[in-house]
Protein backbone atom coordinates (compact mmCIF):
# COMPACT_ATOMS: atom_id res chain seq x y z
CA UNK A 1 0.00 0.00 0.00
CA UNK A 2 2.54 2.62 1.33
CA UNK A 3 5.08 1.39 -1.67
CA UNK A 4 2.27 1.73 -4.27
CA UNK A 5 1.50 5.13 -2.67
CA UNK A 6 5.19 6.27 -3.58
CA UNK A 7 5.01 4.95 -7.07
CA UNK A 8 1.80 6.42 -8.07
CA UNK A 9 1.26 9.40 -5.64
CA UNK A 10 -1.49 10.94 -7.81
CA UNK A 11 -4.56 7.90 -7.36
CA UNK A 12 -6.37 6.92 -4.63
CA UNK A 13 -6.29 7.31 -1.94
CA UNK A 14 -4.03 10.21 -2.01
CA UNK A 15 -6.49 11.31 -5.33
CA UNK A 16 -9.95 12.01 -4.48
CA UNK A 17 -11.68 13.73 -6.80
CA UNK A 18 -15.21 13.82 -4.66
CA UNK A 19 -13.14 16.12 -2.47
CA UNK A 20 -13.67 19.38 -4.81
CA UNK A 21 -17.52 17.87 -4.80
CA UNK A 22 -17.90 18.02 -1.12
CA UNK A 23 -20.05 21.53 -0.84
CA UNK A 24 -22.42 23.53 -2.94
CA UNK A 25 -19.18 26.74 -2.63
CA UNK A 26 -16.78 24.21 -3.96
CA UNK A 27 -18.34 22.71 -6.95
CA UNK A 28 -19.56 26.44 -7.90
CA UNK A 29 -15.78 27.16 -7.70
CA UNK A 30 -14.69 24.47 -9.62
CA UNK A 31 -17.23 24.82 -12.29
CA UNK A 32 -16.09 24.72 -16.06
CA UNK A 33 -18.63 26.76 -17.26
CA UNK A 34 -22.00 28.50 -16.18
CA UNK A 35 -24.93 29.60 -17.88
CA UNK A 36 -26.43 33.13 -17.22
CA UNK A 37 -29.46 35.20 -18.96
CA UNK A 38 -26.95 37.27 -21.50
CA UNK A 39 -26.47 33.60 -22.86
CA UNK A 40 -30.01 33.45 -23.69
CA UNK A 41 -31.67 34.62 -27.13
CA UNK A 42 -35.53 34.43 -26.98
CA UNK A 43 -37.55 33.07 -30.20
CA UNK A 44 -40.72 34.70 -30.34
CA UNK A 45 -43.78 34.48 -32.76
CA UNK A 46 -45.41 37.53 -33.86
CA UNK A 47 -48.84 37.68 -35.23
CA UNK A 48 -51.32 40.45 -36.80
CA UNK A 49 -53.72 42.39 -34.47
CA UNK A 50 -54.10 44.60 -31.64
CA UNK A 51 -53.86 42.71 -28.10
CA UNK A 52 -53.92 38.85 -28.55
CA UNK A 53 -51.95 35.95 -27.11
CA UNK A 54 -52.74 32.86 -28.18
CA UNK A 55 -50.96 30.00 -26.76
CA UNK A 56 -49.11 27.79 -29.11
CA UNK A 57 -50.82 24.25 -29.02
CA UNK A 58 -47.74 22.23 -29.08
CA UNK A 59 -45.69 24.42 -27.24
CA UNK A 60 -47.42 25.04 -23.76
CA UNK A 61 -45.77 27.91 -22.31
CA UNK A 62 -45.11 30.01 -25.61
CA UNK A 63 -47.37 32.35 -27.41
CA UNK A 64 -48.25 34.04 -30.35
CA UNK A 65 -48.36 38.09 -29.49
CA UNK A 66 -49.60 40.97 -31.76
CA UNK A 67 -46.90 43.33 -32.37
CA UNK A 68 -48.49 45.83 -29.46
CA UNK A 69 -48.28 42.37 -26.33
CA UNK A 70 -44.87 41.49 -28.08
CA UNK A 71 -43.57 45.04 -26.93
CA UNK A 72 -44.39 44.74 -23.62
CA UNK A 73 -42.94 40.86 -23.37
CA UNK A 74 -39.60 42.18 -25.23
CA UNK A 75 -39.21 44.90 -22.12
CA UNK A 76 -39.63 41.64 -19.83
CA UNK A 77 -36.96 39.84 -21.63
CA UNK A 78 -34.51 43.30 -21.58
CA UNK A 79 -35.45 43.29 -17.83
CA UNK A 80 -34.07 39.87 -16.82
CA UNK A 81 -31.34 40.34 -19.14
CA UNK A 82 -31.77 38.48 -22.07
CA UNK A 83 -29.60 40.32 -24.62
CA UNK A 84 -31.40 39.36 -28.22
CA UNK A 85 -34.97 38.19 -29.08
CA UNK A 86 -35.55 36.64 -32.71
CA UNK A 87 -38.70 37.59 -34.52
CA UNK A 88 -40.60 34.90 -36.59
CA UNK A 89 -44.02 36.57 -38.12
CA UNK A 90 -46.77 34.72 -38.57
CA UNK A 91 -47.72 35.35 -41.89
CA UNK A 92 -51.79 35.40 -42.89
CA UNK A 93 -52.68 32.94 -45.48
CA UNK A 94 -53.95 35.34 -48.09
CA UNK A 95 -50.17 36.94 -47.77
CA UNK A 96 -49.22 33.55 -49.29
CA UNK A 97 -47.88 33.24 -52.48
CA UNK A 98 -45.45 31.03 -54.83
CA UNK A 99 -42.56 33.46 -54.83
CA UNK A 100 -43.52 34.88 -51.27
CA UNK A 101 -42.76 38.35 -52.39
CA UNK A 102 -44.27 39.66 -49.04
CA UNK A 103 -41.09 38.90 -47.83
CA UNK A 104 -39.73 42.30 -49.76
CA UNK A 105 -42.14 44.60 -48.19
CA UNK A 106 -40.70 46.84 -45.63
CA UNK A 107 -43.83 47.57 -44.20
CA UNK A 108 -45.07 43.69 -43.45
CA UNK A 109 -45.52 42.23 -40.34
CA UNK A 110 -41.82 41.38 -39.79
CA UNK A 111 -40.63 45.11 -40.74
CA UNK A 112 -43.25 47.05 -38.73
CA UNK A 113 -42.69 44.36 -35.57
CA UNK A 114 -38.74 45.04 -35.70
CA UNK A 115 -39.71 49.16 -35.99
CA UNK A 116 -41.74 48.67 -32.83
CA UNK A 117 -39.35 47.25 -31.20
CA UNK A 118 -36.59 49.14 -32.15
CA UNK A 119 -38.50 52.42 -31.18
CA UNK A 120 -39.97 50.64 -27.59
CA UNK A 121 -36.98 48.65 -26.46
CA UNK A 122 -33.78 49.80 -28.29
CA UNK A 123 -31.64 48.37 -25.51
CA UNK A 124 -32.31 44.74 -26.91
CA UNK A 125 -30.51 43.60 -29.77
CA UNK A 126 -33.16 42.75 -32.88
CA UNK A 127 -32.87 39.10 -35.16
CA UNK A 128 -34.64 38.35 -38.53
CA UNK A 129 -34.99 34.93 -39.79
CA UNK A 130 -34.07 35.44 -43.83
CA UNK A 131 -35.89 32.66 -45.47
CA UNK A 132 -38.86 32.60 -47.63
CA UNK A 133 -41.11 29.84 -46.01
CA UNK A 134 -43.34 31.70 -43.78
CA UNK A 135 -44.64 33.79 -47.34
CA UNK A 136 -44.30 30.95 -49.46
CA UNK A 137 -47.95 29.20 -50.34
CA UNK A 138 -46.11 25.52 -50.42
CA UNK A 139 -43.89 26.59 -47.30
CA UNK A 140 -40.50 25.68 -48.99
CA UNK A 141 -38.00 28.26 -47.27
CA UNK A 142 -37.06 29.07 -51.74
CA UNK A 143 -38.76 29.60 -54.85
CA UNK A 144 -40.05 26.46 -56.58
CA UNK A 145 -39.43 25.73 -60.45
CA UNK A 146 -40.95 22.37 -61.88
CA UNK A 147 -40.91 21.24 -58.37
CA UNK A 148 -37.35 22.25 -57.55
CA UNK A 149 -36.19 24.69 -54.88
CA UNK A 150 -34.12 26.74 -56.99
CA UNK A 151 -30.60 28.48 -55.50
CA UNK A 152 -29.95 31.37 -56.81
CA UNK A 153 -33.14 33.40 -57.87
CA UNK A 154 -33.75 32.45 -54.01
CA UNK A 155 -30.88 33.83 -52.85
CA UNK A 156 -31.78 37.42 -54.96
CA UNK A 157 -34.57 37.22 -52.92
CA UNK A 158 -33.01 36.74 -49.64
CA UNK A 159 -30.66 39.62 -50.10
CA UNK A 160 -33.39 41.85 -51.12
CA UNK A 161 -35.41 40.16 -48.05
CA UNK A 162 -32.12 41.17 -45.92
CA UNK A 163 -31.93 44.51 -47.19
CA UNK A 164 -35.83 44.98 -46.19
CA UNK A 165 -35.04 44.00 -42.92
CA UNK A 166 -31.95 46.34 -42.49
CA UNK A 167 -34.40 48.98 -43.72
CA UNK A 168 -36.62 48.15 -40.48
CA UNK A 169 -33.76 48.67 -37.93
CA UNK A 170 -33.27 44.85 -37.48
CA UNK A 171 -29.58 44.04 -36.03
CA UNK A 172 -29.19 40.99 -36.94
CA UNK A 173 -30.25 38.77 -40.31
CA UNK A 174 -30.10 35.12 -39.84
CA UNK A 175 -30.32 33.41 -42.77
CA UNK A 176 -31.88 29.92 -41.81
CA UNK A 177 -33.09 28.80 -45.79
CA UNK A 178 -29.78 26.41 -46.42
CA UNK A 179 -28.88 28.41 -49.53
CA UNK A 180 -25.37 27.86 -50.75
CA UNK A 181 -23.81 31.73 -51.49
CA UNK A 182 -26.25 33.04 -49.84
CA UNK A 183 -24.36 34.64 -47.14
CA UNK A 184 -21.86 36.58 -48.96
CA UNK A 185 -24.58 38.26 -52.03
CA UNK A 186 -26.52 39.00 -48.42
CA UNK A 187 -22.97 40.30 -46.93
CA UNK A 188 -22.16 42.70 -50.35
CA UNK A 189 -26.08 43.45 -50.62
CA UNK A 190 -26.36 44.66 -47.51
CA UNK A 191 -22.76 46.50 -47.85
CA UNK A 192 -24.48 47.98 -50.75
CA UNK A 193 -27.23 49.72 -49.14
CA UNK A 194 -25.14 51.17 -46.13
CA UNK A 195 -25.89 48.76 -43.71
CA UNK A 196 -21.91 47.82 -42.89
CA UNK A 197 -22.91 47.03 -39.29
CA UNK A 198 -26.41 44.91 -39.64
CA UNK A 199 -24.58 40.69 -38.23
CA UNK A 200 -25.19 38.12 -40.11
CA UNK A 201 -25.95 35.20 -37.76
CA UNK A 202 -25.56 32.51 -40.17
CA UNK A 203 -27.59 29.12 -39.59
CA UNK A 204 -24.77 27.02 -41.43
CA UNK A 205 -25.43 23.83 -40.14
CA UNK A 206 -29.27 23.43 -40.26
CA UNK A 207 -30.50 19.96 -40.38
CA UNK A 208 -33.22 18.44 -41.80
CA UNK A 209 -35.29 17.64 -38.63
CA UNK A 210 -38.43 16.19 -37.69
CA UNK A 211 -37.70 18.14 -34.39
CA UNK A 212 -39.23 21.58 -35.80
CA UNK A 213 -42.63 19.77 -36.20
CA UNK A 214 -44.40 22.17 -33.36
CA UNK A 215 -42.95 25.37 -34.98
CA UNK A 216 -44.05 24.74 -38.53
CA UNK A 217 -47.62 24.36 -37.00
CA UNK A 218 -47.12 27.65 -34.82
CA UNK A 219 -45.91 29.52 -38.09
CA UNK A 220 -48.35 27.84 -40.08
CA UNK A 221 -45.97 26.41 -42.83
CA UNK A 222 -47.27 23.01 -41.70
CA UNK A 223 -49.67 22.43 -43.95
CA UNK A 224 -48.27 24.27 -46.33
CA UNK A 225 -45.60 22.30 -46.35
CA UNK A 226 -48.23 18.98 -46.79
CA UNK A 227 -45.64 15.74 -46.65
CA UNK A 228 -42.94 17.28 -48.65
CA UNK A 229 -39.92 18.01 -47.06
CA UNK A 230 -36.40 20.68 -47.21
CA UNK A 231 -33.97 17.11 -47.64
CA UNK A 232 -32.66 19.21 -50.92
CA UNK A 233 -31.29 22.00 -48.84
CA UNK A 234 -31.03 21.39 -45.36
CA UNK A 235 -28.36 19.26 -44.16
CA UNK A 236 -28.59 15.53 -43.92
CA UNK A 237 -28.70 14.28 -40.17
CA UNK A 238 -26.29 11.75 -41.03
CA UNK A 239 -23.33 14.18 -41.93
CA UNK A 240 -20.70 15.51 -39.58
CA UNK A 241 -17.75 16.31 -41.54
CA UNK A 242 -20.17 18.45 -43.75
CA UNK A 243 -20.88 20.88 -41.05
CA UNK A 244 -17.47 21.97 -41.11
CA UNK A 245 -17.35 22.97 -44.47
CA UNK A 246 -20.85 24.84 -44.25
CA UNK A 247 -19.37 26.69 -41.92
CA UNK A 248 -16.00 27.12 -43.19
CA UNK A 249 -17.63 28.75 -46.13
CA UNK A 250 -19.97 30.59 -44.12
CA UNK A 251 -17.37 32.35 -41.97
CA UNK A 252 -15.33 32.92 -45.43
CA UNK A 253 -18.47 34.50 -46.92
CA UNK A 254 -18.55 37.16 -43.70
CA UNK A 255 -20.79 35.74 -40.97
CA UNK A 256 -20.45 36.68 -38.23
CA UNK A 257 -21.62 34.08 -35.59
CA UNK A 258 -22.93 30.46 -36.48
CA UNK A 259 -26.14 28.43 -35.51
CA UNK A 260 -25.91 24.67 -35.08
CA UNK A 261 -29.45 23.49 -35.36
CA UNK A 262 -31.64 21.12 -33.73
CA UNK A 263 -29.50 21.26 -30.63
CA UNK A 264 -29.71 18.30 -28.49
CA UNK A 265 -29.43 15.88 -30.91
CA UNK A 266 -26.14 17.72 -32.24
CA UNK A 267 -24.11 17.85 -29.43
CA UNK A 268 -21.52 16.86 -31.28
CA UNK A 269 -21.72 19.18 -34.09
CA UNK A 270 -21.24 22.24 -31.68
CA UNK A 271 -18.39 20.40 -29.82
CA UNK A 272 -16.53 20.59 -33.66
CA UNK A 273 -17.27 23.45 -34.70
CA UNK A 274 -16.51 25.63 -31.78
CA UNK A 275 -13.13 24.16 -31.16
CA UNK A 276 -12.43 24.36 -35.13
CA UNK A 277 -13.65 28.13 -35.75
CA UNK A 278 -13.01 31.09 -33.51
CA UNK A 279 -16.23 32.20 -34.50
CA UNK A 280 -19.48 32.52 -31.45
CA UNK A 281 -21.17 29.30 -32.23
CA UNK A 282 -25.07 29.36 -31.09
CA UNK A 283 -27.47 26.23 -30.24
CA UNK A 284 -31.04 26.61 -31.33
CA UNK A 285 -33.17 24.50 -29.41
CA UNK A 286 -35.97 23.78 -31.29
CA UNK A 287 -39.61 23.72 -31.03
CA UNK A 288 -39.42 19.70 -30.73
CA UNK A 289 -36.93 20.00 -28.11
CA UNK A 290 -38.89 22.41 -26.25
CA UNK A 291 -42.16 20.24 -26.38
CA UNK A 292 -40.88 17.03 -25.50
CA UNK A 293 -39.29 18.57 -21.90
CA UNK A 294 -42.46 20.52 -21.60
CA UNK A 295 -45.01 17.24 -22.53
CA UNK A 296 -42.72 14.93 -20.08
CA UNK A 297 -42.77 17.55 -17.47
CA UNK A 298 -46.68 18.14 -17.92
CA UNK A 299 -46.84 14.46 -17.34
CA UNK A 300 -44.82 14.70 -14.16
CA UNK A 301 -42.12 12.26 -15.62
CA UNK A 302 -39.43 14.75 -15.20
CA UNK A 303 -38.72 17.54 -13.24
CA UNK A 304 -38.77 20.24 -15.97
CA UNK A 305 -36.83 23.38 -14.52
CA UNK A 306 -33.47 21.46 -13.44
CA UNK A 307 -33.95 19.45 -17.09
CA UNK A 308 -34.27 22.50 -19.26
CA UNK A 309 -31.26 24.16 -17.34
CA UNK A 310 -29.54 20.66 -18.04
CA UNK A 311 -30.21 20.73 -21.74
CA UNK A 312 -28.57 24.80 -21.59
CA UNK A 313 -25.50 24.10 -19.59
CA UNK A 314 -25.17 21.07 -21.92
CA UNK A 315 -25.02 23.65 -24.79
CA UNK A 316 -22.90 25.83 -22.95
CA UNK A 317 -20.07 22.62 -22.17
CA UNK A 318 -20.22 21.74 -25.59
CA UNK A 319 -18.86 24.97 -26.58
CA UNK A 320 -22.01 27.64 -27.82
CA UNK A 321 -21.60 31.03 -26.59
CA UNK A 322 -25.63 30.65 -26.50
CA UNK A 323 -28.76 29.47 -27.42
CA UNK A 324 -31.68 30.01 -28.99
CA UNK A 325 -34.64 28.72 -26.61
CA UNK A 326 -38.11 29.25 -26.10
CA UNK A 327 -37.34 28.69 -22.31
CA UNK A 328 -35.43 31.70 -22.35
CA UNK A 329 -37.54 34.29 -19.98
CA UNK A 330 -38.27 31.81 -17.73
CA UNK A 331 -34.62 30.38 -17.56
CA UNK A 332 -33.49 33.57 -17.16
CA UNK A 333 -36.08 34.84 -14.16
CA UNK A 334 -34.61 31.17 -12.11
CA UNK A 335 -31.10 32.51 -12.89
CA UNK A 336 -31.37 35.67 -11.66
CA UNK A 337 -33.28 34.13 -7.92
C1 LIG B 1 -37.62 28.36 -41.24
C2 LIG B 1 -37.29 28.02 -39.83
C3 LIG B 1 -37.61 26.82 -39.19
C4 LIG B 1 -37.20 26.96 -37.87
C5 LIG B 1 -36.63 28.22 -37.74
N1 LIG B 1 -36.66 28.86 -38.98
C6 LIG B 1 -38.34 25.62 -39.65
C7 LIG B 1 -37.95 24.94 -40.87
O1 LIG B 1 -36.81 25.02 -41.34
O2 LIG B 1 -38.84 24.29 -41.41
C8 LIG B 1 -37.42 25.90 -36.81
C9 LIG B 1 -37.37 26.34 -35.42
C10 LIG B 1 -37.93 25.39 -34.43
O3 LIG B 1 -38.34 24.26 -34.72
O4 LIG B 1 -37.99 25.79 -33.27
N2 LIG B 1 -36.64 28.74 -42.10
Amino acid sequence: MIESRRIFPGTYPATRLRRNRKAAWSREMTAECHLHPSNLIWPVFVLEGQNIRQEVTKMPGVYRYSPDVLAEEVKKARDLGIPAVAIFPVVEDSKKTADGGEALKVDNLAGRTVALLKQQVPEIGVICDVALDPYTSHGQDGIVENGVVVNDRTVEMLCRQAGVLAEAGCDIVAPSDMMDGRVGEIRLALDDKGYQNVQIMSYAAKYASHFYGPFRDAVGSAGRLGRADKKTYQMDPANRREALREVALDIEEGADSIIIKPGMAYLDIIRDVSVTFPVPVFAYQVSGEYAMIKAAATNGWIDEMPVMLETLLAFRRAGAVGVLTYAACEVAKVLRT
